[in-house]
């Protein structure tokens, strides 16, 4: 099954797609994960994104769906798609939906993570990865069991993203109540969106997914 999770910066999009890589081999295509390494590996779309990223602000339609045709087009998923973080405005939302028939694949579900915006602050300014293997962390929701060390692959190079701080967090949050929350209106009166409370504990928020997903 395809869904798309749908939520403000920091609502535990890419947590939860995570754990659904991992429990349901689903394959995660996160438009924001794509920008980033396009950035690191130097490419002239890469230059051209960085100050947009660094602000906050989105970056232009034809990119982002150019990225997602790629990897439609490319990538094979047996347990579906999650697309994270994209669409993010009613056109990206009407490509997908060209793109998804162009390949013969259709939209199970579209869940939407509420949740308010003062817990995002917290959480955004709280957030680390480690830069080996990607994994997520949180200094309060979820430090590492041993400190300085990755859970997951022992590494010691945990990461900040340049966008998470309090003034970027402001124009991600103008951008997505401009942007893409209409696309909550858009995906209900197609009869796709369910709703969770994205508030909840990470585990209790990934069983709300499950249930979801099961039906759909
Ligand atoms: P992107 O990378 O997509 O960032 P975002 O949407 O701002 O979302 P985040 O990754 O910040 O949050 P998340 O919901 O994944 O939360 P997470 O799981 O990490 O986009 C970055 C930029 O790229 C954009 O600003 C734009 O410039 C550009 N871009 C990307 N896609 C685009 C598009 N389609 N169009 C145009 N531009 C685009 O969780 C956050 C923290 O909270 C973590 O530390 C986590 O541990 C913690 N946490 C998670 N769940 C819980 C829980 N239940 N309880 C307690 N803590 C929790």
């Amino acid at each position: 099954m395809n869904i798309i999770l749908l939520g403000p910066p920091g609502a535990g999009k890419g947590t939860q797609a995570h754990r659904l890589v991992a429990s349901r081999q689903m394959v995660q295509l996160s438009t924001g994960d794509m920008l980033r390494a396009a950035r690191k590996s130097g490419t002239e779309m890469g230059k051209k994104v960085a100050a947009i990223m660094d602000a906050g602000e989105l970056v232009t339609d034809e990119i982002v769906i150019g990225l997602i045709e790629e990897q439609l087009t490319t990538t094979t998923a047996p347990g579906g798609f999650i697309f994270d973080g994209f669409p993010r405005t009613l056109a990206q939302a009407d490509a997908l939906g060209d793109l998804l028939d162009k390949v013969g694949q259709s939209l199970g579900t579209v869940i939407e993570m509420r949740v308010d915006d003062d817990a995002l602050v917290s959480r955004i300014t709280g957030r680390f990865t480690c830069g080996d293997c990607g994994e997520g962390y949180h200094d309060t929701a979820k430090p590492p069991a041993r400190e300085g060390a990755c859970d997951n692959c022992g590494g010691h190079n945990f990461k900040r993203r340049a966008d998470d701080n309090e003034e970027s967090l402001k124009v991600r949050l103008m951008a997505y109540y401009r942007e893409t929350s209409p696309l909550i209106g858009y995906y209900y009166a197609k009869g796709k969106l369910q709703s969770v409370d994205g508030l909840a504990s990470m585990d209790e928020v990934s069983a709300s997914i499950t249930g979801a997903m099961d039906r759909a």
